[in-house]
């Protein structure tokens, strides 16, 4: 971590913020609990544009996806992407809900342990040097030797100060160069950098309704930290979860050995699964752990089949691909779920 700080102001305010030389004006902002906009991190969304009043920035990602030519002409920037040169002035729209409920901070992790999960998807568990306290839901950035940037991956398991480790549940994206590096180049013992926790689509532990979890893909993660969470939480004894996970075909099917092992699994904890694109002879009962298929289609079908109106009295987290979370959206506005019922961060 560089020694090297600047000052930043937000434009109007009385508020200033260090940022070290080799940090990003978001997460310098974020670690000073400062509520600054953002999802991904990772340059993708644009939701963390600001205006540069006066100094010199860097932009680690100019192709970043989220940086668009209408930005450039405004000259907006990507707080996820800026890196201070000098102390600066900046003018940024903050909201409530940006609002970090845990200060990110980096820590020194070392793989321990890697294990399959289907075919695909694989489970990198890392020890942590020092606890990193977070919310089921939320993710981290890991920082993968050889490559250019960040990646955002969900914690799959939550946070436990007696011993203080972060486990993901990756999936292997073909010619993804993070995803490749974690499958094909990490071994146990490895160090890498992680920086963490970001995002807001964490179990709200305050609300007593029902919860409802869609994950599909890489979705999985999330997911299954907030299934764990709300079955530790004495608080949330009386809620109960429904748990719904689609994949492409029967051999995509996981998680539910996961929700097994949870008390009150069957009765007030269920899983249920859906298959888009099943194989020829797969049926209804299909994939290695032969998990049994509710539903030939997708899982916002599912969700909307098993439990049709009453999504609208539930509390609704979801993740996976972003055309899964397009269609989730869709189907819980045409059920007029009210939006601070839904929890999400987008997966790009
Ligand atoms: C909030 C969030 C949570 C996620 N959680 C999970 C999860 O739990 N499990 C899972 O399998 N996947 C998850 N993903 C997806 C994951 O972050 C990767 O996008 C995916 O693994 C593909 O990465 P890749 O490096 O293999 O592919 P690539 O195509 O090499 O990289 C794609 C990703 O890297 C970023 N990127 C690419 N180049 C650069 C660069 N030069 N500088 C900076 N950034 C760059 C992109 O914005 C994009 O996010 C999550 C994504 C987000 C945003
Ligand atoms: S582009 Fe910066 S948070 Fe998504």
């Amino acid at each position: 971590m560089s020694e090297l700080t600047h000052n930043l102001t937000l434009e109007g305010t009385e508020v200033q913020f260090s940022c070290n030389a080799d940090d990003t004006v978001l997460r310098a902002a974020l670690r000073a609990g400062i509520a600054f906009p953002y999802e991904c991190n990772v340059g993708a969304c644009g939701n963390c544009k600001f205006q540069l009043i006066e100094g010199e920035l860097g932009n680690k990602w100019p192709e970043a996806p989220g940086w668009t030519d209408k930005d450039r002409e405004r000259a907006r920037l990507l707080g996820c992407q800026s890196v201070p040169h000098g102390d600066c002035t900046i003018k940024v729209r903050t909201s409530a809900q940006y609002a970090p409920v845990h200060t990110p901070r980096r820590v020194s992790a070392t793989l321990t342990e890697r294990r399959d999960i289907t075919h695909d998807i694989c489970e990198f568990r890392f020890a942590i040097d020092t606890p990193m306290p977070f919310e089921p839901g939320q993710y981290a950035l890991l920082t993968l030797p050889g490559v250019r940037g960040a990646r955002a991956y969900s914690m799959s398991n939550i946070a436990d100060p007696a011993s203080p480790s972060l486990h993901f549940q990756v999936r292997r994206v073909p010619g993804g160069e993070g995803s490749s590096v974690l499958f094909d180049v990490m071994r146990p013992g490895q160090r890498i950098e992680i920086d963490g926790p970001y995002g807001h689509a964490w179990l709200r532990r305050e609300v007593k309704r029902d919860i409802v979890c869609l994950a599909g893909g890489s979705g999985l993660a999330p997911m299954i930290s907030i299934a764990r969470g709300m079955a530790a939480d004495p608080a949330l004894r009386d809620v109960k979860l429904h748990f719904l996970y689609g994949g492409r075909s029967g051999k995509d099917l996981c998680g539910k050995d996961m929700l097994e092992a949870l008390p009150g699994f069957g009765e007030r904890i269920r899983y249920y699964a859906a298959v888009s694109a099943p194989e020829v002879n797969e049926g209804g009962q299909a994939g290695a752990a032969a998990i049994a298929v509710n539903h030939l289609g997708f899982v916002h079908e599912l969700a909307n089949a098993l439990l049709g109106k009453r999504l609208r009295d539930m509390e609704i987290y979801f993740a996976g691909p972003p055309a899964m979370g397009t269609a989730v959206q869709q189907m819980l506005l045409a059920h007029r779920v009210p939006s601070d019922r839904m929890h999400f961060d987008q997966f790009y």
